[in-house]
């Protein structure tokens, strides 16, 4: 059974006894194994958005939803992350940085496609965007080994994939867009 409280109270744990991601990945698998439990709790998602469950210099816990046919542009984290799938799916493109006449960019390195009770963790380097490939709403719990709204993060413009800072207002005005489109707003 998921309780949320418990749930956090085990990352923070993991998180202390272990600084690297391999703990909480473990705490985020044991949770996304049931994933019925997770709805109940934190009921099924109705739009996309990002709740923040806790927050913390050290931890972060997201539950994240993606709008139907939603891509996040690419981006870093700087810190490790470990993402849960406990309703609908999620195909990552992994980048890895190049230099290019242009300056620097990014190419395309690698891709992950995760569905329901995946569990997957990212190093602290990594640089990936998202998609959600189904006509329905993702719902994943999102955990990080730091504090995910500092100010020190990048994103790559998805057209000529430069690096730019990280803007936490388009991203809030991307899951806007996309609950308009679901006529949620
Ligand atoms: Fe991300």
């Amino acid at each position: 059974m998921f309780v949320l409280d418990r749930f956090i109270e085990d990352c923070r744990a993991a998180v202390a006894a272990d600084p690297t991601h391999k703990a909480a990945r473990e705490v985020v698998a044991r949770a996304v194994a049931d994933p019925g439990s997770i709805v109940k709790v934190l009921g099924e998602p109705t739009k996309a958005g990002n709740q923040c469950l806790f927050r913390s210099p050290e931890l972060t816990i997201l539950n994240l939803t993606w709008g139907p046919y939603m891509t996040l542009r690419p981006h870093n984290h700087r810190i490790w992350a470990v993402i849960g799938i406990y309703e609908g799916a999620e195909d990552n493109v992994f980048w890895r940085r190049i230099e290019t006449e242009a300056g620097p960019r990014i190419e395309a390195a690698g891709a992950k496609s995760m569905r329901v009770k995946d569990a997957c963790a990212m190093g602290a380097d990594i640089i990936h965007s998202v998609t959600n490939p189904i006509p329905r709403l993702t719902a994943a719990l999102h955990v990080y080994g730091g504090d995910f709204y500092r100010d020190d993060r990048s994103e790559w413009d998805p057209e000529n994939l430069s690096e730019r800072h990280f803007d936490f207002e388009t991203s809030k005005r991307l899951f806007e867009a996309s609950n308009a489109l679901l006529g949620r707003v």
